[in-house]
């Protein structure tokens, strides 16, 4: 997961706390999808931070001495909240000094991958793939194709200039399309489909080299999606699986502001009176 981005659409927030921190109801969006990456049999997690955000990884770090007080005065449920991050797989982190862009700090993570490591799954922890699931069926693809598989949603072709959209083609699977190319930010006129990325891809380990042989693209940084395009030119399999389903986009305040409200109003604690206030706040 990479998490050692700027964040300047949270800012000033994010000149101290880490946007990947940034609670959906009571619990971070990064431990929402590290349970998703576990679900999917992930055991291993490597957090991508940056010097000043190791919160980030600190936050999947045991807390004995907090442990032990909640267990004292017999918070059950609290307890089994501060345990669950840690149990969920064994975090290390790799660093990215400086934000270069997506594509860099992928790339920083390579030391951190074994020899037998033949792809790698990488989880955008600001993007909310719901339900879950996704990443399991993006490994039988890999599984039946090779090469790499990401992740995409069908977006009503208005709003597509917003994403990055990918040419694709049919496979004989509705939910699943070879990729032939991408574009980002496409007027909506001029946009190959109405399938735009999402935060989950399963790269093959050939990632790396293409990484390293790409120049900085748009915002001067490596782009992962440049790399992605470089691999696609040189035959490498590249599949979409398309998600049907719902997605929350927590890197900025107003999606991240849905996703808390979503989640909130699901909580038997929080949703019926959230629902009722909402209700009044609305028809003032
Ligand atoms: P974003 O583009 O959403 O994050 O990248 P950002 O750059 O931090 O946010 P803004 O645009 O300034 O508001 C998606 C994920 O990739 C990480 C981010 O931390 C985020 O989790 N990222 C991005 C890196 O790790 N390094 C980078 O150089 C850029």
């Amino acid at each position: 997961m990479p998490a050692a981005g700027l964040g300047t659409r949270f800012l000033p927030t994010t000149k101290a706390v880490p946007k990947e921190l940034l609670p959906v109801v009571d619990t971070p969006g990064i431990e929402h999808v590290a349970a998703e990456a576990a679900e999917a049999g992930a055991s291993r997690l490597v957090i991508v931070t940056s010097p000043g955000k190791e919160a980030v990884a600190d936050y999947f770090a045991p807390q004995p001495e907090l442990e032990a007080t909640l267990a004292e005065r017999g918070k059950d449920a609290l307890l089994a909240k501060v345990r669950r991050a840690p149990a969920l797989l064994a975090v290390e982190t790799a660093t990215q000094a400086e934000a270069l862009g997506l594509g860099h700090a992928v790339g920083c993570a390579e030391p951190n991958l074994r020899p037998e490591d033949e792809a790698v799954a990488v989880l955008l922890p600001d993007d909310l793939v719901l339900p879950t699931g996704v990443l399991a069926r993006m490994a039988q693809v890999r599984a039946e194709k090779g090469g790499t598989v990401l992740c995409a949603f069908d977006i009503p072709k208005e709003q597509i200039s917003a994403y990055g959209v990918f040419d694709v083609e049919d496979t004989g699977d509705e939910d699943v399309k070879k990729v032939n190319g991408m574009v980002e930010k496409p007027p909506a006129d001029q946009a190959p489909s109405t399938y735009a990325a999402a935060g989950r891809y399963l790269l093959d380990r050939a990632i790396f080299d293409a990484l390293k042989r790409i120049t900085p693209g748009a915002g001067g940084e490596l782009q992962l999606t440049d790399a992605i395009a470089l691999l696609i030119t040189e035959g490498h399999p590249v599949h979409v699986v398309v998600h049907r389903g719902g997605r929350h986009d927590l890197g900025n305040p107003g999606g991240f502001l849905r996703a808390a409200v979503d989640f909130a109003l699901d909580d038997p604690d929080y949703g019926p009176s959230l629902l009722e206030w909402l209700r009044a706040r609305i028809s003032r």
